[in-house]
């Protein structure tokens, strides 16, 4: 099987609609969205609708997407972020908002368990970027592999025994074999705000009869988004990191 992992879409539609023409091509069975669809960008219910509209796809709830009907606080978030989720509240039609509200924290298929964040706090929102929430991760799980987002950073992290542990930040589009390696934490990176400094949108294929992890990386109209930000009166910071991949 070929199963399409992507994460972090935060309402930037073109890049969501790019990274979804070009997996169309990959030959890929089915697909999974770890979260975060919304907050930040300019098109949450252009997002939602896409993703609701997907075969064979399944979704998990995201932090972003938790804090639109008060799952989490939004005060906790950063301005820009808050004033983004404050403003994607008034967008979302009701039924948008239900299905968010409907998005659990976890699947477990196979071999593979996928969550937002991390597997042992999933409403914690901790990121996953070292060996000790790495340490912590392979401790709350027992999958081979295990999926995350919500950081926004492509990344494998591999673990051969329990001494033994790779981090590896992935750029780039590249394929990864894994066949070597007992355990994985695999962040598929993100579609709609990248912060590795390469602007692209970034998802994952994985390719689970071979073990390689393909990741790839997709232009898009950058410059629409960015306008779109501007029109929708959100802070121009936004637009900004979108440029700059931060
Ligand atoms: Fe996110
Ligand atoms: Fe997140």
């Amino acid at each position: 099987m070929r199963l399409m992992v992507f994460s972090d879409i935060h309402g930037n539609l073109e890049a969501l609609q790019s990274v979804l023409a070009d997996a169309a091509q990959r030959n890929v069975d089915r697909s999974i969205c770890l979260g975060d669809l919304v907050g930040y960008g300019p098109n949450p219910n252009e997002c939602v609708s896409l993703i609701r509209s997907l075969n064979k796809c399944r979704c998990l709830a995201g932090n972003h997407d938790a804090a639109i009907f008060w799952g989490m606080s939004p005060y906790g978030m950063t301005g820009a972020a808050r004033k983004s989720i404050f403003w994607t509240m008034e967008q979302l039609t009701p039924e948008n908002k239900n299905y968010l509200q409907g998005l659990p924290d976890r699947l477990d298929i196979l071999n593979m368990t996928f969550v937002h964040a991390n597997p042992y706090n999933p409403r914690g929102w901790n990121y996953v970027l070292d060996r000790k929430y790495a340490l912590r991760s392979f401790a709350a799980t027992a999958c081979r592999n295990l999926f995350i987002g919500h950081s926004h950073r492509p990344m494998v992290i591999t673990r051969k025994n329990i001494l033994s542990i790779d981090l590896l930040e992935v750029s780039g589009s590249r394929n990864i074999a894994v066949k070597d390696t007992k355990r994985r934490i695999v962040n598929c990176g993100s579609v709609g705000q990248p912060r590795d400094a390469d602007p692209r949108a970034c998802y994952l294929v994985v390719d689970l009869k071979k073990e390689v992890f393909e990741y790839y990386r997709v232009e898009y109209d950058l410059e629409k988004t960015v306008k779109a930000i501007r029109s929708a009166g959100l802070p121009a910071l936004l637009g900004r990191r979108l440029m700059n991949g931060t």
